[in-house]
């Protein structure tokens, strides 16, 4: 059942995304035009700046970061947009593949990831700034709610 499933049918895509694989990634793509109008509103300076940078954490098919790129080629040269500009994060090893297709990357180019952004370093290649900083930095402590005694407390209005 592939109802849920329009990309597919748009970008040529041969990825079996069924309704049930949709409902648990929640695998709905931002059109390609919609994408291509939010990129064309990012003021023109930012689009120029060789420093400016963006980050697509749950990236699926690339459609952003490919919308990014197209408007992006109108100032920069296409190797310094995908080893400089842009980085993506996607969990699912076949979007990731179809990502890195599209935007004419390697599957291990050290920007577009696959990995679960809730749990990645975002160090994408790099070493991570606090780790040099701070020191590694520990596993944190399971928060311990305060206990509170029953008698303290307030007693019902009713
Ligand atoms: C709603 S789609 C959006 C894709 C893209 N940003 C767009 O607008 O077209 C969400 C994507 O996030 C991916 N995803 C879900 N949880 C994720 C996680 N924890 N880390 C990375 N990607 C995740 C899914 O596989 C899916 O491809």
């Amino acid at each position: 059942m592939l109802s849920k499933n329009t990309h597919n049918e748009i970008v040529g895509s041969e990825i079996e995304r069924s309704n049930d694989r949709i409902d648990l990634t929640g695998e709905v793509f931002t059109p390609m035009e919609l994408c291509a109008q939010m990129v064309s509103e990012i003021p023109e300076s930012v689009l120029k700046d060789e420093n400016s940078t963006f980050l697509d954490p749950a990236a699926g098919s690339g459609n952003f970061l490919l919308a990014l790129q197209t408007e992006l080629l109108k100032y920069h040269e296409l190797s310094h947009i995908n080893d400089c500009m842009l980085y993506g994060i996607e969990l699912m090893e076949d979007n990731h593949t179809e990502m890195c297709d599209r935007l004419g990357v390697s599957v291990d180019h050290a920007h577009f990831v696959c990995a679960d952004a809730l749990e990645y370093d975002y160090g994408f290649g790099q070493p991570v700034g606090l780790e040099n900083e701070l020191g590694k930095i520990g596993t944190p402590e399971l928060y311990t709610p305060p206990t509170v005694d029953k008698k303290t407390q307030a007693a019902p209005l009713f």
